[in-house]
């Protein structure tokens, strides 16, 4: 069985590189740890969208900070539950990161995730998604999973009992198929255009998986090697809800690496530029065909 180091070395990762995945590894070991341990209550305080913060999403951010700091190749982070950047000193990787998302799903023991996207830059602002260098999501399921890329190939890992990660999937790839993930029903009430998509995929007998959590719902596109999830925006949220630098670029980046695509419903999401943290974005995002049907759908 090869194990998460194995195939670092496998895919000639730099050194450097190695070393930043090895601290996100390790964060991702101790937040699985905490997920399946801690209380679900709530932190008391909120984020700077305004969202009820949960102990553990505080507790996930910390568990990633402490750990990144701990690295000197590591010289700025940006955290989804932090109000700016923050510079760590003079390495070259920049990491940004969703600690928990999908938090809201704790308390009913669904699925969450961290994602991580990874850059080499002084500030995120001005970056774009396909200055990448690696991305990583995991799953907090009833296993905990990996899935990462260096730009070589997509990989999955799974956390077996001795706390080690294994490879459980080689070179994931994205086809076509009828699986649909979609985000922001709500927007029908206010969209022709997006109702028409929900109809299509329900009188072409599309499979509904939908979970609530982006992380699961993307992974399971990948794992599945097919499929669609999307998150459209309408009336005063024109951009949705999602992210550009801490969720929808690193997805961005894996899927298209797996053979998939990634858009706003205009422009690619990894050529889109980070003009500001907290910048979203509506997402279309899985198999090439299912990417290019929501862009005709939704001009
Ligand atoms: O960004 C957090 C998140 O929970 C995603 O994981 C998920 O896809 C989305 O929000 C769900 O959005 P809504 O609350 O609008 O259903």
């Amino acid at each position: 069985m090869k194990t998460f180091c194995d195939c670092l070395n496998e895919n000639a990762v730099s050194e450097e590189l190695f070393s930043v995945f090895t601290s996100l590894k390790n964060a991702v070991k101790e937040i699985s740890r905490v997920v399946k341990t801690s209380g679900t209550e709530k932190a008391g305080t909120q984020n700077i969208y305004g969202e009820d913060q949960l102990a553990l999403d505080v507790l996930a951010d910390k568990i990633i900070m402490d750990e990144l700091k701990k690295n000197p190749l590591v010289g700025l982070v940006a955290s989804e539950e932090l109000p700016d950047e923050v510079k760590l000193g003079d390495g070259e990787y920049a990491v940004c990161y969703d600690p928990l998302d999908g938090s809201s799903l704790v308390d009913v023991n669904l699925a969450v995730g961290t994602i991580f996207g990874v850059y080499k830059r002084k500030t995120f602002v001005g970056a774009k998604g396909n200055e990448q260098v690696a991305a990583l999501i995991a799953v907090y399921g009833p296993r905990t999973t990996v899935v990462l890329t260096s730009g070589k190939r997509v990989q999955e890992f799974v956390l077996g009992s001795d706390n080690k990660f294994v490879l459980a999937n080689d070179d994931i790839k994205i086809e076509e198929g009828k699986m649909f993930a979609p985000g922001n029903l709500r927007a029908v009430s206010e969209r022709a255009d997006y109702m028409n998509l929900v109809d299509y995929w329900c009188k072409e007998k599309y499979t509904l998986r939908y979970s609530g959590g982006m992380v699961p719902d993307i992974n399971q596109i990948l794992l599945k090697g097919k499929g669609i999830f999307s998150y459209p925006g309408y009336g005063d949220v024109p951009d949705g809800k999602l992210r550009l630098l801490f969720e929808c670029a690193p997805m961005a980046f894996l899927v298209t690496q797996a053979g998939g695509a990634a858009s706003d419903g205009n422009v690619e999401i990894l050529e889109k530029v980070v003009e500001k943290l907290d910048q979203r974005t509506p997402i279309y995002i899985g198999s090439k065909g299912e990417v290019e049907r929501c862009c005709k759908f939704l001009q």
